[in-house]
């Protein structure tokens, strides 16, 4: 089935916010590349099931180098993108989930950082002074269409849920219940890092799109970094639902024929997969490393160890 990639536009320049006043970062730790010293390395502005912000040193050796062109069909939190654009910061980003939410979330990030910020500032207020009812209330909102008013709805949920869990029931309506947050104590964004990620997005071609669609065009040269939801290592660990959609067996065999595909076109694929007979079985004749994540060991993430994850590459 073809799916359309629905693209979002850049706003004119009066709702964008003045960005020219930006901070400065800290230069990076590992001191390793020239950008470092001029450009401030945004992080994930939302919290994000499987998050890859604590594997990038591990994954550091993996990548190639330079990159031009990136491509990143599942992009959740974004830790990878944001820490290669800081290495790269004349790269081109293609950047894809099928999560509308999300995407809306990124795109108004990019273009209206200043009105989003504003708007967060009314949510925290309120959550502060009416606690889990304001939550409530927020969480009801299902059909807002402005799209400033849904990413700060986003963005409020993914801070004061429980476990910053993003997940929709049937009719893809959040539900997820309140996190046991002290009010007081919740923040909602840092205003420094916002304003980095916009800057860090500005050039960035953002979409809700299938992963089915995403890698078509990823030509010789261009680099993919895939992070699927993971194939699960027990019966009892399959937090594998983000969307409406769920991403089981049959998925990952879909996924695993477009990476191949596009591995064959020359494309650069590094991809991070459970490390599990299954998935070693489907990338059987591609490189597998594996690195050690700190992961839930349980169903009720009570329990935290460290788990050895595949890290599949093309190249
Ligand atoms: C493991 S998360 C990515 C985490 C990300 N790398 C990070 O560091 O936060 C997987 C993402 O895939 C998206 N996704 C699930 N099914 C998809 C599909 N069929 N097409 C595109 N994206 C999908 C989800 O919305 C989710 O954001």
């Amino acid at each position: 089935m073809a799916h359309q990639a629905r693209h979002l536009q850049a706003p004119n320049k009066s709702q964008s916010g003045d960005l020219t006043a930006l901070p400065r970062s800290k230069p990076r730790r590992d001191g390793n590349d020239a950008a470092s010293s001029i450009s401030p390395e945004a992080q994930p502005f939302l919290k994000w099931a499987g998050g890859k912000a604590q594997l990038l040193s591990q994954f550091e050796q993996f990548f190639p180098t330079p990159i031009t062109r990136y491509v990143e069909p599942f992009l959740g939190g974004g830790a990878v993108f944001f820490r290669l654009k800081a290495r790269f910061p004349g790269m081109r980003a293609r950047l894809r989930d099928n999560n509308p939410e999300l995407v809306n979330c990124y795109a108004v990030v990019r273009d209206r950082p200043i009105e989003l910020m504003t708007a967060l500032d009314e949510h925290l207020a309120r959550f502060r002074s009416e606690r889990e009812i304001y939550y409530y209330l927020v969480r009801s909102r299902h059909h807002l269409t402005e799209p400033v008013e849904r990413a700060a709805r986003m963005i409020f949920l993914n801070k004061t849920c429980y476990n910053g869990l993003w997940r929709v029931n049937a009719r893809g309506e959040f539900n997820v219940p309140v996190g046991s947050y002290k009010a007081d104590k919740v923040t909602l964004y840092d205003r420094a890092n916002l304003l980095a990620a916009s800057r860090e997005l500005k050039e960035t071609d953002l979409a809700v799109e299938d992963f089915r669609d995403t890698l078509r065009q990823a030509s010789e040269g261009t680099f993919v970094y895939v992070d699927p939801p993971y194939h699960p290592i027990s019966a009892t660990s399959n937090f594998t639902s983000y969307t409406r959609e769920e991403f089981g067996k049959a998925e990952q065999q879909e996924w695993a024929a477009v990476f191949a595909e596009a591995a064959r076109r020359g494309a650069l694929l590094m991809q991070s997969n459970s490390d599990t007979p299954f998935i070693r079985q489907l990338y059987h004749g591609f490189k597998v490393e594996t690195v050690k994540a700190r992961r839930a060991v349980n169903s009720n993430g009570a329990r935290r160890g460290l788990i050895s994850e595949a890290l599949i590459l093309s190249y």
